[in-house]
């Protein structure tokens, strides 16, 4: 088995990729999304503190939930796309690190941490995931829209109540129509973003 991945893999994952705003009327089926799911959680976290939480809204009725929290040029697409996964992070993470960092007492060091920085850390490791998330979607072949133009309070409202959880950002899911793409943006160079001291 080669342990680099060359060509397609890389255009799959990176160079062919990109954020989608109009959708095929193909539906993305449960089971994909839990491969998803089952790949991107392996991806590291701190303490392996796994904070994310994801609802995936796909029923008319939680799309309805959704709608009036999103910016307005956000609403069409995200109605339209097949799925909308709600990345969200669970700001008492702490309660889960006794399965998860079994080796250590980990819930101690973060448990009586101020909540602004219990929120900062679970940001921080819920981001990631959710980059972790929108690789995997791409490798098993699904397109990408995320989005953080919404209201987190409302959709915290509507889909977070009572829990210790809140939205990070919004990913629609689905098979994007690759024709009613923009053209690509520059990315910054190396010389520009990067520095070797
Ligand atoms: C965290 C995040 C938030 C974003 N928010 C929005 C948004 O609210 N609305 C939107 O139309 N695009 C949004 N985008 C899409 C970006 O503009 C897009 O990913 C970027 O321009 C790169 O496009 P490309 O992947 O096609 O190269 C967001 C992307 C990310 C990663």
């Amino acid at each position: 088995m080669s342990d680099v991945l060359n060509g397609e893999p890389l255009d799959l994952l990176f160079r062919k990729a990109r954020t989608h705003n109009i959708w095929h009327d193909k539906p993305v089926e449960e089971s994909l999304l839990q491969q998803v799911y089952e790949l991107a959680r392996m991806g590291p976290t701190s303490a392996n503190m796994g904070p994310m939480r994801i609802v995936f809204v796909k029923s008319p009725e939680a799309k309805e939930r959704l709608k009036p929290a999103l910016d307005p040029g956000n609403v069409d697409k995200t109605m339209k796309a097949p799925v909308t996964a709600i990345i969200g992070m669970d700001v008492h993470f702490y309660e889960k690190l006794p399965k998860l960092f079994p080796h250590a007492d980990a819930k101690a060091w973060f448990k009586d941490l101020p909540a602004n920085v219990l929120e900062y850390i679970a940001l921080r490791n819920s981001s990631l995931q959710g980059a972790y998330f929108m690789l995997a979607a791409r490798a098993l072949g699904l397109d990408c829209g995320p989005m953080s133009g919404f209201n987190n309070a409302k959709v915290d409202e509507a889909f977070f109540a009572g829990t210790s959880i809140k939205s990070n950002f919004l990913c629609n899911l689905g098979y994007g129509d690759a024709s009613k793409l923009y053209p690509r943006s520059p990315r910054l160079s190396f010389e520009e973003a990067c520095k070797l001291v």
